[in-house]
């Protein structure tokens, strides 16, 4: 349903048996019955109120994630839907960018997620409608997930794991490795990391370039190649993949060539085959410039605030606590400009560090530049290994308390979570 400003949807959430490995059944928890839940596809100027209907059997929150959303309909993981309820939550659209919504219920983010509450949400404006970048069918969701399952096909969940949650068997959209036909073209891909605990440094078995057109806030000011791109978990990258240099019958893997401190190499090398069969003109292109892109200039901030994320009291722990809904950790005018410092002391894992409300630019990763592909506006970033990483950020449009955390679904569920208030 629509009227003159708004889109009305309607989301139930249920569990359901599908087929994800071949000849075995798997009990999902989905959004419209499907894993990853239905693409939403929405313009700037137009504001979306999804009714969100909880039959799933446990406590949840919908968190969209890259929206600024009002605090009430941020997904905060206190404010749950109780189980046979609903929930309205109402989006204003205001970046164009590819976002996804999760679930976000307290201490229980990272096994509703794995179990398959997990969506795309794409926001497009005039400006990104009007470049000539492959559209359509040619502009492809892909969403990434490891997944460990028994014999029997279920997934195996394990709540007592503080590290982290690593899968053996890679799904794209939710299928296991699967194939995807291509014409001799160019793609846009929007890629998410929706795993719980795995990054993936992703590049062609060609080894041609990935050419990175967008990050979390959307596009970026222009194209950047790069033959290996790193995701961490609730990072979106977009991607234009050239495919008509191959000619028909080609193969090419979209591969994981893996990060430190993943466990990664069995059976989580291949995430994506394309087979290209058909010949097509392209009348695509990729403009040199996208959208202008204004530096936030460290002189404007007013303050400078420090964020350690570290493993300590048997729990994950920012600046030495663990969630708290009573604790305010940090109080920010409105329109304010601040520097925050992210930093890891541990060898034990990496963060990737996410804000509600705010997108930020990267200024430093350990007194280097952030690399090239990272930009752009952001709103998850990497934090490595003995990484000391400082971001910068406009607070706003709006009021709230939100919360902040590692998208390591596991860490943040034991307890790597806390909260900021705006206003
Ligand atoms: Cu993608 Cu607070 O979450
Ligand atoms: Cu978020
Ligand atoms: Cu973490």
């Amino acid at each position: 349903r629509s009227d003159a400003t708004t889109d009305y949807y309607q989301i139930e959430m249920q569990k359901n048996q599908v087929e994800i490995l071949p000849g075995l059944t798997t009990e999902i928890w989905a959004y419209n019955s499907i894993t990853p839940g239905p693409t939403i596809k929405q313009r700037r100027d137009r504001q979306s109120v999804v009714r969100f209907i909880n039959n799933v059997g446990t406590p949840t929150s919908v968190h969209l994630h890259g929206m600024a959303s009002l605090p009430q309909y941020d997904g905060y993981a206190e404010d749950l839907i109780p189980p046979g309820y609903y929930k309205n939550y109402i989006y204003p659209n205001n970046r164009a960018a590819t976002m996804w919504y999760h679930d976000h219920a307290i201490h229980d983010t990272a096994r509703n997620v794995y179990m398959g509450l997990a969506g795309m949400y794409i926001v497009q404006d005039d400006l990104e409608l009007g470049l000539p970048l492959p559209k359509g069918e040619y502009d492809v969701p892909l969403v990434i997930q490891d997944k460990l399952f028994t014999n029997n096909g279920s997934f195996i969940f394990d709540h007592d794991n503080h590290q982290g949650l690593m899968g053996d068997v890679i799904l794209v959209n939710g299928a296991p490795y699967p194939r995807m036909e291509v014409a001799n073209r160019k793609y846009r891909f929007r890629v998410l990391n929706a795993s719980n605990s795995r990054s993936y440094r992703l590049a062609l078995s060609t080894g041609d370039d990935l050419i990175v057109i967008g990050t979390d806030g959307g596009l970026m000011s222009a194209p950047v190649r790069t033959k290996d791109l790193r995701i961490g978990m609730g990072e979106r990258y977009e991607l234009i993949v050239d495919f008509s240099k191959y000619s028909i019958g080609t193969q090419i893997l979209l591969q994981n060539l893996g990060l430190p401190n993943n466990k990664d190499y069995d059976g989580t090398r291949q995430i994506l085959r394309f087979d290209v069969v058909r010949q097509e003109t392209d009348n695509s292109s990729i403009p040199s410039q996208l959208r202008s892109f204004q530096p936030l200039v460290a002189s404007s901030a007013v303050a400078t605030r420090r964020w350690t994320f570290e493993h300590r009291n048997d729990r994950w722990e920012i600046n030495g606590n663990g969630w708290d809904k009573n604790r305010v950790d940090a109080r920010i005018g409105l329109g304010n400009t601040e520097i925050w410092e992210i930093i890891t002391n541990g060898r034990d894992w990496f963060h990737p560090v996410h804000f509600h409300l705010f997108d930020f630019q990267i200024l430093e990763r350990s007194s280097q530049p952030p690399l090239p592909y990272e930009r752009g506006w952001k709103d998850v970033v990497y934090l490595g290994e003995d990484n000391n990483i400082r971001i910068i950020a406009r607070f706003g449009p709006h009021n709230g308390k939100y919360m902040m955390h590692c998208h390591n679904t596991v860490h943040e569920d034991h307890d790597m979570m806390t909260q900021f208030e705006v206003g």
